[in-house]
């Protein structure tokens, strides 16, 4: 019988210092993440500064906790594995710096991760059986990308955003009606009890065809339809509000992606991003799978937000095709899915 294979993750692109211990790829044996959300909800928003010192305060004691969890130890990792864009420049470098430092010191190969693919590796952590080619959304506070997975690390982009992302419009549009940070969650929530056909916002699709997403409009309809009604001195119904915007946002994603999967000819959708744990998304995009006799993928809503066991799993797949990073690993900001930087 071959060896375990053990990665060590490590994901610091945004707001959540995470770090796991994943068995030949699949099996998730620790998955530690210290998230900053109660830090950042003072401001309505990340700040970068105090997201890379706040990493750089807990990132050991993460890897530690992660080890101790998976009851391994250093000399028990095979692969080590870390995010190193897109993201946060001064939070992305300090996982860069730890991996790199400990790659360096325990002489184990060192494996660089783009985010996104990332995010859609976290479906292989629960569907065993699950591998490329399909069709993937990848949702989340940062990107809004219909991805074709032709294998493991080979990606084609057939749709992404024009303007903001789909998280970004759930976080906006929680903001104007006074929810808090972040939006879609608690959007997800408070739509549950409102009307979903109540205000008609708009869907955007484009005339030639092209399967880019925009939601800009939506977002600024919603703030119309409140100005309009806070100048007249009428309330407006929160939950209506979030419903509808909810609605508008999710039929887009799902009907996009379904005519993708068409085009692309694949019948296996996934989703992956933080946006992909939203209940609504969720349940329209498997009846529509059904209507159309495709199978439907997704990570439960713990693996949809950042963490470090899919960046593991990421790392371990590009490690048996043979990619490996060295010391000059650097912290790319707009890294492009599917391009390997210098260093790896
Ligand atoms: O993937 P993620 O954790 O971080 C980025 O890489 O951006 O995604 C965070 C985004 C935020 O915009 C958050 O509001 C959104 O995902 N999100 C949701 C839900 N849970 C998180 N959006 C809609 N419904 C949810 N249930
Ligand atoms: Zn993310």
């Amino acid at each position: 019988m071959e060896k375990d294979c053990l990665i060590l993750g490590i994901e610091t692109s945004c707001d959540e210092t995470s770090a796991a211990v994943v068995k030949n790829g699949r099996h998730v044996l620790s998955n530690i993440i210290s998230s900053q959300i109660d830090i950042h909800q003072k401001y309505g928003g990340v700040v970068p500064e105090i997201a890379s010192r706040k990493h750089v305060e807990i990132i050991d004691v993460v890897i530690q906790d992660a080890l101790d969890k998976a009851g391994v130890t250093f000399d028990d990792i095979d692969i080590i594995g870390v995010t190193y864009g897109p993201g946060l420049v001064g939070a992305l470098l300090v996982g860069v710096s730890a991996a790199k430092a400990l790659a360096f010191a325990l002489n184990k190969p060192l494996v660089g991760v783009h985010h996104i693919e990332g995010h859609i590796a976290a479906n292989y952590l629960e569907h065993r059986h699950l591998q490329p080619p399909y069709l993937c959304l990848v949702a989340s506070g940062g990107h809004s990308h219909i991805v074709h997975v032709e294998d493991y690390n080979t990606f084609e982009i057939v749709g992404k955003t024009r303007d903001d992302a789909a998280g970004e419009a759930f976080d906006k549009v929680a903001r104007v009606i006074g929810l808090g940070y972040p939006g879609g969650p608690l959007i997800d929530k408070l739509a549950k009890e409102g009307n979903r056909h109540a205000i008609n916002f708009p869907r955007v699709s484009f005339e030639d065809g092209s399967l880019d997403f925009s939601f800009s409009g939506v977002k600024t309809a919603v703030l119309n339809y409140i100005n309009k009604l806070e100048q007249k001195g009428e309330a407006y119904n929160q939950a209506d509000v979030a419903a509808s915007f909810q609605t508008a946002v999710v039929e887009v994603l799902a009907d996009k992606t379904v005519t993708a999967a068409r085009n692309v000819g694949v019948a296996t959708i996934a989703l992956a991003g933080g946006v992909a744990a939203n209940s609504a998304l969720r349940q329209v995009l498997t009846e529509k799978c059904e209507q159309e006799n495709m199978k439907v993928y997704y990570p439960s809503p713990i693996l949809c937000t950042d963490n470090a066991a899919m960046i593991a799993c990421a790392a371990y797949y590009e490690y048996i095709l043979g990619n490996r990073a060295d010391m000059d690993l650097n912290a790319i900001p707009n890294l492009k899915l599917g391009e390997h930087a210098t260093g790896n």
